[in-house]
């Protein structure tokens, strides 16, 4: 494959390509000629909006707050009520610009103004170019819970410009690498090695392995949305290290743990269980354990303990699915799902969560 040729996300109708650093004027010309609306945050527009508006000038923009808290019913509303204000009809496009936060936000007011207009995601962090903008989840948070409201809703297209890793803080590039390992161990055995390799130097924007490392969880991405578009099958994989990594999420009040972070910690209580339920091989265990003991995560505050991380999981259970339903991996490059597993052994692997949180270094082997 061509290092720049798109991939395609196929979904019969409502197919779409992510495309890799392309003449994006031309190629948004080619895509659309509904009128544009930029959603971004401040902190991404202070860096990337000038750039976007030479390429799309006619563009009508919205800003938001950054941070998780912007995923709100009073943002969304303002959002709504702006694009009413400037007249905005049902031939709209909408540009998501940003990180997760914006997809999800700026793609939740594409799925539900005037029923639904065009949308566009234009990831900027590295969890965004692998996951957040592919696949077409969409939503804001309610105050019981993360992500409650929401729609799946396919952008037309996705455009990945890598160049908007140059920006990118060492703490939000960790987190994609946490979502990057997450496919190597559902899916790839082969990236989990050379990602592995390359985290102690955390990769380089320029560096054309971790573009290629890149391109090919994109790929796992749009194969498995490909084929379980609503998540009633296979798609679930993409949850591996989500189920205690929500619970940490909502413990910290979704200002202690960012969203990789969390999920790189669910990954060791992930691997934890795997050991015990599927028989994760020894070596296997501790490539994974070693490899996410290098990244930095923030120390647990002692009041987060695993009996409150337990009562939020099974509030979420209770809203969502009505069982705990964990990803596990009985060798990396191969996951399954397990809904069977009992709260004693689920309450055991956050304490080992958190015990690798706060002293990695000696539960690795
Ligand atoms: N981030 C998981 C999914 O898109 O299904």
């Amino acid at each position: 494959m061509n290092q720049f040729s798109p991939i395609k996300v196929d979904l019969g109708p409502s197919s779409y390509n992510i495309f890799f650093n392309r003449d994006w004027a031309g190629l948004i010309k080619s895509l659309t000629t509904k009128k544009p609306m930029i959603i971004t945050e401040e902190n991404v527009a202070g860096y990337h909006l000038d750039h976007w508006k030479r390429i799309i000038p006619e563009a009508e923009i919205i800003i938001v707050p950054p941070g998780e808290q912007s995923k709100s019913y009073p943002v969304l509303e303002r959002i709504h009520t702006e694009l009413i204000e400037k007249g905005l009809s049902r031939d709209t496009v909408i540009f998501a610009l940003g990180g997760g936060m914006i997809g999800d936000l700026a793609g939740f007011a594409a799925a539900s103004y005037m029923r639904g207009v065009d949308l566009i995601q234009i990831p900027t962090t590295l969890l965004a170019m692998v996951d957040a903008s592919i696949g077409g989840k969409t939503g804001i948070n309610h105050k019981l819970g993360k992500n409650l409201i929401g729609a799946f809703w396919q952008p037309k297209a996705v455009l990945i410009d890598f160049r908007h890793l140059n920006t990118l803080p060492e703490r939000e590039w960790l987190c994609g690498i946490g979502e990057m390992l997450k496919y190597g161990i559902i899916r790839d055995k082969e990236l989990f090695a050379n990602l592995s390799e390359r985290i102690s130097i955390s990769g380089k924007p320029q560096d054309w392995i971790i573009i290629e490392m890149v391109k090919r969880c994109a790929e796992i991405k749009a194969e498995i949305v490909s084929q379980d578009e609503r998540e009633s099958g296979v798609r679930a994989l993409l949850n591996f290290g989500h189920t205690i990594g929500h619970g940490l999420e909502a413990a910290g009040d979704y200002n202690l743990f960012r969203h990789g972070e969390a999920v790189i910690a669910g990954i060791a209580g992930a691997a934890y269980l795997s050991r015990k339920k599927c028989g994760l091989p020894q070596d296997d265990y501790t490539q994974i354990m070693r490899t996410i003991g290098r990244i930095p995560l923030p120390p647990i505050p002692r009041e987060i303990t695993a009996s409150v991380i337990f009562e939020i999981m099974k509030h979420d259970k209770k809203i969502k699915s009505g069982k705990f339903r964990f990803i596990l991996t009985e060798a990396i490059g191969a996951a399954h799902i397990d809904d069977s597993i009992e709260d004693s052994e689920i309450f055991n692997s956050i304490d080992f969560t958190l015990d690798f949180i706060n002293n990695n270094a000696d539960i690795i082997e």
